[in-house]
């Protein structure tokens, strides 16, 4: 199947991770295509990936441009989605700004539910250790083992 993987990324995690979903997808025989939100989409795709940085718990304005600008045409209804969210793990204080901890992945998750697109699993969190990064340990190769099991589940459909 032919996947596209799209995402905004401001200090270069995201971009991490997307590329690395990217190589798993890859891995179980997809063609991958991984853009920056900024860029338009060229082509057709059967499954799209997208991942955008946390910002006071929503995901960032270029990520929501791109879902209203590309993946709510007719065209894209029924395929199916992961959805990725980098942020802070949340260490479950309950305070609000722990409840805000990678949200942009539920957010973005609700926007493609909400343009008719299926989710393939649920909201995909990867975790950095500071405002800007880095990535915690493990979480490049925890997203090249994500897009790989993603992959073989989009195969078996
Ligand atoms: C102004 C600002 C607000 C942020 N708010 C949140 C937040 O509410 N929740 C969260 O998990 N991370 C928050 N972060 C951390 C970002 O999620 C983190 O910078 C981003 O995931 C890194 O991805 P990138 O390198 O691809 O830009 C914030 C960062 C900045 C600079």
């Amino acid at each position: 199947m032919k996947g596209l993987v799209a995402y905004h990324s401001k200090y270069g995690n995201g971009k991490i991770i997307a590329e690395a979903i990217g190589g798993g997808l890859a891995g179980a025989d997809h063609t991958v295509t991984v853009i920056d939100v900024s860029k338009p989409v060229v082509g057709d795709f059967d499954f799209v990936v997208v991942g955008s940085p946390t910002r006071a718990g929503r995901m960032m304005g270029p990520v929501k441009r791109f879902i209203g600008r590309e993946l709510e045409k007719e065209s894209w209804k029924g395929k199916p989605f992961v959805a990725v969210g980098t942020g802070f793990k949340p260490e479950g204080t309950g305070k609000k700004t722990d409840q805000w901890g990678a949200r942009s992945a539920e957010k973005v998750y609700e926007a493609l539910e909400k343009a008719g697109l299926k989710p393939l699993m649920g909201p995909q969190k990867f975790f950095v250790s500071d405002m800007k990064g880095p990535l915690e340990e493990g979480e490049q190769q925890r997203a090249a083992e994500l897009g790989l099991s993603a992959g073989k589940t989009l195969s078996e459909a």
